[in-house]
């Protein structure tokens, strides 16, 4: 680009180009610009609309019929990552599937606890405790619903 002064001109280049940079800002802030009393130009972003459902609180999933869960055991449901336990009849418990040691999901319920096949940890059906490490923490507690004899996950 050439750049002509007068002759006795005292602008040089450098002040062109600064004038040029503080002419684009100024334009861009111009069209950024809202007085408030115009309505935003047809292709300006507006405000996102709600997912529906995003505020509610989360439905309820359906899980098991009570009659799947035996007394003294539980039940794995490996797709909602998480163990339903009946220690006592007609009482339900719902723990997280997934081991504390190193993750891995439990996979059985047997003799009065719930079983990692990876390093052997076992957990109480009645409260998710460690019977038997690695495991350094029980089980995380899962809310459920009992509603006659449909169990769901809350
Ligand atoms: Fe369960 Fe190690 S991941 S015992």
């Amino acid at each position: 680009m050439l750049y002509r002064t007068p002759p006795g001109s005292e602008v040089t280049r450098r002040a062109v180009v600064a004038g040029t940079g503080v002419l684009a800002v100024s334009a861009t802030l111009a069209a950024c610009s809202n007085d408030g009393n115009s309505a935003p130009p047809a292709s300006a972003p507006r405000e996102p609309a709600a997912a529906p459902g995003l505020d509610a609180p989360p439905a309820a999933q359906s899980l098991a019929s009570t009659t799947a869960i035996p007394v003294g055991g539980g039940a794995v449901f490996p797709s909602q990552q998480v163990v339903v336990t009946q220690p006592v009849a007609g009482t339900f418990k719902a723990f997280s599937a997934i081991c504390t040691h190193s993750g891995c999901m439990v996979n059985k319920v047997a003799g009065g606890t719930i079983n990692c096949p990876c390093h052997g940890s076992k957990y109480d059906i009645k409260d998710g405790s460690v019977v038997n490490g690695p495991a350094p923490d029980p089980l995380e507690e899962r809310k459920i619903t009992v509603s006659g004899d449909a169990i769901q996950l809350s």
